[in-house]
């Protein structure tokens, strides 16, 4: 499996070789070592409902686009759903992203798909934390890959509920600026956390929020809580 870590611009530390021969990832600042499980490596290398042509106009009911901020990577996501009953009978995927991503991807479309589909519902409340689970895990920094799934996913719903003219079902998590000086959003604390800041003081070496403007650091540290368990804890 490629070792992720090597195409960082910045190696702080020395990698060996026989670091490479005993892991498939190695943090490049700590050290780190991660080995994926068996199931993550047969989803990388095996992916399910991977859909690598274009679709024909009107050949699904729903498509969700989503460009991760914090490696560019983008994952598209197409959804044949049944009317009467809400089923996702059909999901397929394609990304330009990590093996996390491909893996984290290709099991979460393989348990909506689980006993010929699950609901609009069902589906909703299956979280980044339970594609983990499902994986045997994946390496923290490696979090925000896996999380492009569900966001797809959710942009697919919100598609879905637009053209199906269910306005009121549609979902869309707004921006809300925390830091008024320097403008940061609880969408950039979001992706801080996703990168693996989890403290307060990890996310202020990440963006400096709160520094000239003290006032917000309770509402920060809340949602430094709130994403630290929504996708490390759940
Ligand atoms: Fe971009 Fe994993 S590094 S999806």
């Amino acid at each position: 499996m490629v070792p992720f870590s090597l195409n960082l611009p910045n190696l702080f530390m020395i990698i060996t070789p026989s670091d490479l021969k005993t892991s498939d990832v190695v943090h490049p600042t700590t050290g780190q070592k991660w080995v994926y499980s068996d199931v993550a490596r047969d989803h990388f290398f095996n992916p399910r409902n991977l859909m690598l042509k274009d679709p024909k106009d009107g050949e699904y009911d729903a498509v969700g686009v989503v460009g991760s901020p914090a490696c560019g990577d983008v994952m598209t996501m197409w959804l044949k759903i049944d009317k009467a009953d809400e089923r996702i009978y059909k999901l397929k995927w394609r990304t330009f992203g990590c093996g996390s991503a491909i893996a984290a991807t290709s099991m979460f479309s393989a348990m909506v798909m689980e006993n010929g589909g699950r609901t609009i519902d069902e589906a909703l409340k299956i979280t980044p934390q339970d594609i983990t689970e499902r994986l045997g895990g994946l390496p923290g920094r490696k979090i925000h890959c896996s999380v492009l799934a569900d966001k797809a996913f959710r942009k697919a719903i919100n598609n879905y509920f637009r053209t199906t003219h269910q306005h009121q079902r549609i979902v869309v998590e707004g921006a809300k600026v925390i830091d008024t000086v320097l403008n940061i959003t609880d969408r950039d604390i979001e992706e801080a956390v996703l990168e693996g800041a989890t403290t307060l003081e990890e996310v202020q070496n990440k963006l400096k929020v709160g520094v000239g403007s003290p006032e917000s650091i309770p509402e920060l540290e809340q949602l430094i809580r709130f994403y630290s368990e929504k996708y490390y804890d759940g």
